[in-house]
């Protein structure tokens, strides 16, 4: 491999963003590709279009060293050593199964660009398992000089940029050699040796400095890659809905969950990370991403190993249910005419993103249901408000509270813990809250006079 690479990365939302910054703060030339002139264009400019800790000024400085450029020509990419495919696979409405068309169009962008030979196209997207081979098939018959990889990323969002810069492990999906991915007639081309060792090469020197520092690197064929992706998001769905479905239990047991989930959390078999009982996960991965599993599983005839994700999927949903039926039961039995106020929209805290949030499901449901629902959220108002206009917004914390019968807690906000509750406590009509995520001080709020419910905990 000969240095300095050229990379350009294809997509850029929140994957794409993130890798094509963080690329060009590693040293690489860098383009970033993207269909949406709007997106190339705020990027260009130096503004990140989404809300994402510490990524605008890295965007602002390597913009400045001119190693980073965003376009919407895919003819600005052809020349690059190595393209990242990060473009969406969202859910498609009809079955739960991964919408391919942007995958697809990207490849076929690049390829009608005229990528260089000896280039490697590097799949980061999160697809359904056969893809890779799919694509290397695609690129034997109309590329066969470019190389295929698969290098699925797990980036959180609020720690996007710790993450693609520091890793917890990278996983190599490498080509086999000796193999045409289906296109008989490409053994005319002879037998491809080394093959494997070129792309494995090719992935280590863009990931030089987080394997110097110590990040492990996963060597695997193209299926294990791409399923590793969606094995972690299903284990980690699964144990936040194991921890809800205890959660469940521990209501009609009268117990704790949160001592329950802190008991278990001493056992390293089991661990305390994502065992936070609440209003359950959303966002534009977790949920998604187990319905594409189970239908590409089930598509594939491994559709009775995953199941019990259809139950995960469950337990979750309900955790909203329970949520509004709780809301409707403090407010006398119904909602009509009653005032909510709903604390946070985001899907999770330090992020502005909406998609499948399970507070604005609850926000969205009661106010269907008559309720006058008033919304804060410190990052994600923009956004609610353009997907829910019929939900009322406030500026702060204070507005969104006055005169209120109820007050949920469903975003878990650090500003949110901090709220001193004695001085809501007149601003309200009646001082209740419901602690979607369990993460407020009940002590605190019963002291300044507020009758505080939880999920999973005893409301005494
Ligand atoms: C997730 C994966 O963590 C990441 O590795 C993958 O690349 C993309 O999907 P993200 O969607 O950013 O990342 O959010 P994450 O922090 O995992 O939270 C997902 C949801 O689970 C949120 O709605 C969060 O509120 C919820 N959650 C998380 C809980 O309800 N309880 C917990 O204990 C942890």
């Amino acid at each position: 491999v000969t240095a300095p690479l050229r990379i350009s990365v294809i997509g850029t939302g929140y994957l794409g963003a993130t890798h094509a910054i963080c690329m060009s703060e590693l040293g690489f030339d860098v383009v970033g590709v993207d269909v949406d002139p709007d997106k190339a264009r705020r990027l260009s400019e130096g503004e990140v279009p989404f809300f994402e800790p510490g990524l605008e000024a890295l965007l602002r400085k390597n913009l400045e060293t001119g190693r980073l450029a965003f376009t919407t020509s895919f003819a600005d990419a052809a020349d690059a050593d190595v393209h990242f495919l990060c473009v969406g696979t969202p859910q498609r409405p009809d079955s739960g199964a991964a919408d391919m068309t942007y995958v697809d169009g990207a490849v076929e962008a690049l390829l009608a660009a005229g990528p260089k030979a000896g280039s490697l196209l590097v799949g980061k997207s999160t697809v359904p398992a056969g893809t890779a081979v799919r694509l290397a098939g695609w690129l034997a018959r109309e590329a066969p000089e470019v190389d295929l990889a698969w290098n699925p990323e797990f980036l959180r969002e609020g720690f996007a940029v710790e993450d693609t810069l520091r890793p917890d492990r990278l996983v190599f999906g490498l080509p086999a050699d000796d193999e045409w991915y289906g296109v008989a007639d490409r053994t005319d081309l002879g037998v491809q040796t080394g093959r494997r060792e070129r792309v494995e090469a090719t992935l280590r020197a863009v990931y030089a400095t987080a394997l110097a520092s110590g990040t492990p690197a996963v060597v695997a064929d193209f299926a294990t890659a791409e399923l590793v992706k969606v094995a972690a998001n299903a284990f980690l769905a699964t144990k936040i809905s194991f921890i809800n479905a205890m959660s469940e239990v521990c209501e009609v047991a009268g117990a704790d969950v949160k001592t329950l989930a802190s008991a278990l959390s001493y056992d390293t078999r089991i661990g305390g990370r994502f065992l936070g009982a609440g209003l359950g996960f959303g966002g534009g991965c977790l949920p998604k991403d187990i319905r594409a599993f189970q239908a590409r599983a089930a598509e594939i005839g491994a559709g009775d190993a995953l199941r019990f994700l259809d139950e995960v999927d469950t337990v979750n949903l309900r955790r909203r249910t329970r949520t509004v039926e709780l809301a409707i039961h403090l407010l006398g039995g119904g909602a009509a005419g009653r005032r909510v106020a709903v604390l946070g929209a985001a899907f999770k805290p330090n992020s502005d993103d909406i998609r499948d949030s399970p507070a604005l499901d609850v926000a969205d449901t009661l106010r269907r249901s008559g309720a006058r629902v008033t919304v804060y959220d410190p990052a994600a108002m923009v956004n609610a408000a353009r997907k829910f206009p019929d939900l009322r917004y406030a500026a702060g914390v204070s507005e969104a509270v006055a005169d209120a019968d109820i007050v949920l807690h469903l975003t878990e906000w650090a500003d949110f813990r901090e709220i001193e509750p004695s001085l809501l406590t007149s601003l309200v009509r009646r001082p209740v809250i419901i602690d979607g995520r369990n993460t407020l001080d009940p002590q605190r709020w019963r002291d300044a006079g507020w009758i505080y419910h939880a999920l999973g905990r005893p409301n005494v």
